[in-house]
Formats: structure tokens, C-alpha cells, sequence
């Protein structure tokens, strides 16, 4: 699983739906031994202990790969460590790395690869579980208008949501700084002005400014970016009465949303986080279920 675009509209309804029977209790085991390696190469909480929870609750058993302490450290590349993996009894990697497309890479392993997240390309994990939030809430993303707004340009998540909503049917608005704004996101959704598209929209997702991923340090003071760019209380206020607020953190609170609305009533953030581990536990069994294995 590299990314959701690569799935049919059929293969994504069966992965969210399966995901959503996940939410609502459902538990199954792999009927044999399957041994799972986590290789986190840039910093995670909610993806790396998230897969970790969904491979347990599914059965499986997660090999120790400390990527700091691997020999990737005295020149080993990743194909060569994904292809030692395989060789010692690892039937599925689920990697994160820095660089996108990395994928590119392992091509030829026969191994089973769960994308993580890579550079600025795809986060599918994350836009599945953003889906089963707005499915859970709407019953449906059809029709749906989506406000995406912050760090555009260097998101995979952004990337990876607006793709895959927008193939189901929603209307994608994007916002925030035009420079980090790509023109190529355009096919996928419409630029709008921040306060024009608040009354607008039924999600709003905010983003972190994604600072590890410019070239230059941001030379804006939080307070600064929040007033301009970010979810004040004001800008809440406006938002139509059943619309949500999304982001798939980690969040820099007072930056790209006011402190106060984390935990407000509109705030889907934490059930986000929530849903995560079903959605990965989705995604872990059908590249499995690919590779042969069972679950009962
Ligand atoms: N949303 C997300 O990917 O969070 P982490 O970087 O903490 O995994």
C-alpha cells in the first residue's frame, strides 16, 4: 500500500468500510505467524505507535528495528536493509523516510510495504483515517465541501486527502500562504481566500507548518501566522453550525489553530488520532490478505 491513488474506487470502499467495521468492534487474528517490522527514518508519534497497536490487536508479531542503531548507519541502503529483512522471516515493512518516493527503490522486493508517509508525496494511512472521521460524521464525503488549509505544498497529507476526496466526490478547497501553495494542486481542488471559505465549508483541516521540509526557516511570529493564516476563535465562530475541525497533527498550538478550540466542540482532532489504529489495522490485513495470508 504506497498510496490511495493507486487503489480502484472499489478497493478503497472496501478498505474504508472495513476500517469502519474496525470502529465499531469488530476484531480478527492472523491465523499463522507474521512477523511486521516498523522502520520509522523521520519522527513519529501517531503513525508509528498507532501501527504498532493495530499489529498487536491484529496478532501479529512486530519485529525491534531501531533505525537509529541499524547498519543503514554505516552505509547499508534501504533496499538492501528491506531485502535482509525479507531474507531473515519479515513478511511486511511499513516505512516512513524523509525522501519521496523512496518506494521507487524497492521495487523489486518481494516483501509486503506499508507507506508511512514519504517526503511530500503520500500519507495513505492518514487519508484513509481522515476519511472514516468524515464518514463517521456525514455518512457520506459526496457533496461534501472541504476546506485544506496551511502548508499545502509541503503536505502529504494535503496531497494524499484532497486526491482521494475529491475522487469520492467532495468539493476541495485549499488556503493559506499563496507561496506554499502549489498551482499542481489546482486539478485537485479551487484557492480561496481563508475568511471566504470559513462560512463555506462542512471540514475544515488545518496544517502544520511543515518547517523540516523548507528550504528556509518560516520568518513569521506564531501569533502573527494565527491571525493571518490560522483558526482564531473569530474564524470558529463563523463556521456553519454542524461543520468540524480537522488536522492530523502534531499541532502547534496558537499557530495554525488557537489553543482553546483543541478540544472544542467542533473538534474531530483526537478521534482522528483514534481512528488511526483501525484504519491501520485495515490496511495492514488487506496487504497481507494480498500476500496470502489469513485472519479469522
Ligand atoms: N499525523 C502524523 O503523521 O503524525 P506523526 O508524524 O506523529 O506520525
Amino acid at each position: 500500500m504506497i498510496k490511495l491513488s493507486r487503489l480502484s474506487e472499489e478497493s478503497l470502499q472496501i478498505l474504508l468500510s472495513e476500517a469502519l467495521d474496525f470502529a465499531n468492534g469488530k476484531t480478527v487474528k492472523a491465523k499463522s505467524d507474521v512477523f511486521v517490522a516498523n522502520l520509522f527514518f523521520e519522527d513519529s508519534t501517531r503513525t508509528k505507535v498507532s501501527f504498532e497497536v493495530a499489529e498487536k490487536k491484529l496478532g501479529l508479531h512486530v519485529v525491534n528495528f531501531d533505525e537509529k542503531k541499524s547498519s543503514i548507519n554505516k552505509g547499508e541502503t534501504l533496499l538492501d536493509t528491506v531485502k535482509t529483512l525479507d531474507a531473515i522471516g519479515v513478511d511486511l515493512v511499513v516505512i516512513r523516510h524523509q525522501k519521496t518516493r523512496y518506494y521507487d527503490e524497492l521495487k523489486e522486493t518481494p516483501i509486503g510495504i506499508v507507506n508511512a508517509g514519504d517526503g511530500v508525496g503520500h500519507h495513505p494511512s492518514q487519508g484513509l483515517l481522515d476519511l472514516m472521521t468524515m464518514v463517521q460524521e456525514f455518512g457520506d464525503v459526496k457533496g461534501l465541501k472541504i476546506g485544506i488549509v496551511g502548508d499545502i505544498k509541503h503536505s502529504r497529507v494535503a496531497n494524499s486527502n484532497a486526491h482521494t476526496l475529491r475522487r469520492l466526490g467532495a468539493k476541495v478547497f485549499f488556503s493559506g500562504p499563496r507561496e506554499w501553495f502549489d498551482e499542481g494542486s489546482l486539478m485537485n481542488g479551487t484557492y480561496m481566500d481563508l475568511d471566504a471559505l470559513i462560512p463555506e465549508v462542512d471540514v475544515l483541516m488545518m496544517l502544520r507548518i511543515q518547517h523540516e521540509r523548507h528550504d528556509e526557516r518560516v520568518n513569521l511570529k506564531p501569533e502573527d501566522y494565527l491571525k493571518k493564516y490560522g483558526l482564531t476563535k473569530d474564524r470558529e465562530a463563523r463556521m456553519k453550525p454542524n461543520a468540524i475541525i480537522m488536522h492530523p497533527a502534531p499541532i502547534n498550538r496558537g499557530v495554525e489553530v488557537d489553543n482553546d478550540l483543541v478540544e472544542c466542540k467542533r473538534s474531530r482532532i483526537f478521534k482522528q488520532m483514534k481512528n488511526g489504529v483501525f484504519a491501520r489495522m485495515a490496511i495492514l490485513k488487506s496487504v497481507l490478505e494480498k500476500k496470502g495470508f489469513e485472519f479469522e
